[in-house]
């Protein structure tokens, strides 16, 4: 899979994302489902959105003990997910397991991506709540480098990240990056943005997009024009 805009469908039921998707006539967007939506209607809405022919990215980030992983894993292998995802704080070995349960009698797999840590945890809660006394930006890439190690195929990382995680993982570890907006869109509650060709240029695979696009008064205009800069 080459360079793409992921569109997180981050509504609450499938009306919505239905309603959402069938603006779309001509393309059919790569679309991440997360925990409301799926915790809502069930591997259904996955099922739905591929015969309606979407990739997906099921953005559910496991972590449990390795053998729970690998076990569910093996699950969302079989829905036929493009893209899923886990904590790389559940450890090396349970990314493997995960990686294991994931694999089909065939061989084939979806990929597999790690967040390292939530950008919702800063310096202060990573030492007080975590107990981690280490600079933010070196746990990161120390997760990304264990997630590298246990075979994974990438990380879902911040933009301004993509750069030095290709530096310090290959240029063939995947780096998936939120935090998107037009230069000039509405920024909301993300914090460190980049626009889509920034994005490129620093060099994610795959840029996410929600707001800009879901909340577009076009949104299919939005979601061409993030593709004009990130892909063309
Ligand atoms: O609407 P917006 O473009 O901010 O949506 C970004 C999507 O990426 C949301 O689904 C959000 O949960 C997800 N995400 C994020 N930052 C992370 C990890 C995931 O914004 N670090």
């Amino acid at each position: 899979m080459g360079r793409d805009v992921i569109v997180a469908c981050d509504f609450a039921s499938a009306a919505e994302v239905y309603a959402f998707l069938d603006r779309f006539q001509e393309e059919r967007p790569f679309v991440k489902i997360g925990m409301e939506l799926y915790y809502a209607e069930g591997p259904q809405i996955v099922r739905e959105l591929k015969k309606r022919g979407h990739k997906i990215f099921l953005d559910l980030k496991l972590h449990d003990i390795p053998n729970t992983v690998k076990k569910s894993m093996a699950v969302l292998s079989r829905l036929d997910v493009d893209i899923c995802n886990l904590h790389a704080a559940g450890t090396v070995n349970m990314m493997k397991a995960a990686l294991e349960g994931l694999t089909r009698p065939d061989g084939t797999r979806p990929l597999l991506i790690a967040v390292t840590q939530l950008t919702s945890t800063d310096q202060e809660s990573l030492e007080e709540d975590l107990m981690i006394h280490a600079p933010m930006a070196e746990v990161v890439m120390h997760y990304a480098e264990n997630a590298k190690k246990a075979g994974l195929d990438g990380v879902v990382c911040s933009p301004l990240e993509a750069g030095v995680v290709h530096d310090r993982c290959g240029k063939d570890f995947l780096t998936v990056t939120p935090g998107v907006r037009f230069a000039d869109g509405e920024v909301g509650d993300q914090k460190r943005v980049m626009t889509p060709k920034q994005a490129r240029e620093i060099g994610s695979d795959y840029i996410v997009v929600g707001r800009p696009i879901t909340a577009a008064p076009d949104p299919v205009e939005a979601y061409r024009r993030c593709v004009r800069e990130f892909c063309d």
